[in-house]
């Protein structure tokens, strides 16, 4: 769908379409499942730690007692009072996936009982309409040496990086020296893009794994977290940049302030910030709760973002809808005045307002169809269990530490997750602590059912694994509700 930039593209009519549909129908969880042949037992809508219980299991693990954890938030509390990070207006909490760890904290066997956790809550400013946790993991527990994230493994992403790093080098970064710095570059997926064209680059990420695998692609990295000082480092070093690109990192920063403060120091008068994230109104539209898990601090939506740059003394320019995980914004931010602001900004913040994306009551009711999934779904792998079906869960997402510990989901349940992040394998998912096991281990021999997990990349994985349908297997998916299809 790249590139697209700045044609303002028309997304309001099949936003609206969508919307309405979905508002107008049931919830359709336990009638698909009977079309399946697999009714879920027991498991009452709306009642999923019954359900839970019903399955016969506590905690994944059996341990469910606090003194046995590092819990973050006792010790180390970020923020507890409900006030906006932004705008210090009063935030109203919605939603409670209570005690989370870190969702990219794959650990190590002998590790067991040393994990982090923090309640994973999220509310909304009745002023601005930021998205936010009421409660933050410190960062130095989420982005560190071993961070095992990788961007590079799916081939949708790395289309989609380059498209992203041909469109900027034509429009924004055509004069030879220009200099662009990515904010969270991980791997290196977009930077090598440009590297490879010869463009002046930065990156800066704190993963140093994953910066590594950057520099061996040719791409130039900071090892650091972007901030304030970082920026003006970087400034003094290479001189302003013409772009200051960022994607699917800055929501994770809660404290937004060093960002901007940063941007400030390094960005030209005529330069631009653009980053992309998930949109807060995909993840209500399609349910997709999972999506909230500690890194994504902040779930934006354009009128809140809008609110939050004109707080920092810039101004948001454009705004394009995208698909990447299940559908994203990218916001083009400059200084005010610089840029004509394309009306793609006012029409999405009007969409927004239309479909109750700012309300406090939305959110309330998307809670409650989360219970409903995580009932059903849990219900759906206890009734396949006892029936001695063998499910196995695919892509150990970071979305997966938020299902897996909301549900109570377990290695009873799922006793392994394949995924291809030689990182991660060998590990036990987070909280949860299924094993992951390399992509290897899926075909030998395939299980009846695929728990889909890295569901985004659904289009992606079903291609590639087409010999797991022919041979009988069935997959499962969860959002917007549980099916097997
Ligand atoms: N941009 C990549 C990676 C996203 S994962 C992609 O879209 O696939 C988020 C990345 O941001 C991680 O690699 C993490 O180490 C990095 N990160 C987190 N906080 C950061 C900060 N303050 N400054 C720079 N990078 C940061
Ligand atoms: P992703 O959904 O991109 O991110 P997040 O962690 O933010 O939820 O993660 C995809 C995971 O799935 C990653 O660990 C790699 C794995 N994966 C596979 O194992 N096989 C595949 O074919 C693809 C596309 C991903
Ligand atoms: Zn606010």
């Amino acid at each position: 769908m790249l590139p697209q930039p700045r044609t303002g593209r028309d997304d309001g009519g099949w936003r609206k379409g969508r919307l309405k549909h979905h508002r107008q129908r049931r919830e359709p969880a336990a009638g698909d499942l009977r079309r399946d042949g697999l009714a879920p037992t027991g498991a009452a809508s709306g009642d999923l730690r019954g359900a839970r219980r019903r399955a016969g299991r506590g905690r994944a693990d059996g341990c469910d007692t606090a003194k046995e954890h590092d819990d973050v938030n006792s010790r180390e509390r970020v923020s507890t009072a409900p006030v906006c990070r932004l705008c210090a207006g009063p935030v109203r909490e919605c939603v409670d996936f209570g005690r989370q760890p870190v969702s990219n904290a794959f650990l190590r066997p002998q590790d067991v009982g040393s994990e982090s956790f923090f309640r994973l809550a999220v509310g909304i400013c009745a002023d601005c309409a930021m998205v936010q946790q009421l409660e933050a993991m410190p960062t130095s527990h989420m982005f560190r040496a071993d961070y095992p994230y990788r961007s590079s493994s799916s081939d949708g992403l790395r289309r989609h990086f380059e498209q992203v790093a041909g469109w900027l080098r034509d429009t924004e970064l055509a004069d030879p020296g220009d200099l662009v710095v990515e904010i969270g570059c991980n791997d290196g997926l977009m930077l090598r893009t440009l590297g490879a064209a010869g463009v002046r680059h930065i990156g800066v990420d704190p993963a140093a794994g994953a910066a590594r695998a950057a520099a061996a692609r040719g791409a130039e990295v900071r090892v650091d977290f972007f901030d304030e000082r970082s920026a003006a480092e970087i400034r003094a070093e290479r001189g302003p940049a013409k772009v200051i690109f960022s994607a699917n990192t800055i929501s994770h920063i809660a404290d937004i302030d060093e960002i901007f403060r940063g941007v400030d120091r390094l960005l030209r008068p005529d330069g631009v910030f653009v980053f992309e994230d998930r949109y807060v109104a995909d993840i209500i539209e399609h349910a997709y709760f999972d999506q909230i898990y500690d890194e994504h601090f902040y779930l934006f939506s354009v009128r809140a973002v809008d609110a939050m740059v004109a707080r920092f003394g810039f101004e948001l320019v454009d705004v394009e809808h995208i698909p990447i995980h299940g559908g994203s914004l990218r916001y083009t931010v400059a200084r005010p005045r610089v840029r004509p602001v394309r009306e793609s900004v006012a029409r999405l913040i009007e969409d927004e307002a239309r479909y109750g994306i700012g309300e406090h009551d939305t959110y309330v009711r998307f809670g409650q169809q989360i219970d409903r999934i995580g009932a059903d779904l849990v219900a759906l792998l206890t009734d396949l269990r006892d029936a001695g079906r063998r499910v196995v869960g695919y892509g150990a997402t970071s979305k997966s530490a938020t299902v897996t510990n909301y549900c109570g989901i377990g290695p009873d349940l799922v006793p392994y997750i394949c995924d291809t992040t030689p990182e991660k394998q060998g590990r036990l998912s987070p909280g949860a602590h299924i094993p992951i096991r390399p992509h290897e281990v899926f075909a030998d021999p395939y299980p009846d059912y695929a728990l889909l997990f890295a569901w985004n990349h659904a289009e992606e994985v079903m291609a590639k694994e087409r010999r797991f349908v022919e041979q009988g297997g069935r997959w499962i998916l969860y959002v917007p509700h549980v099916r097997i299809v």
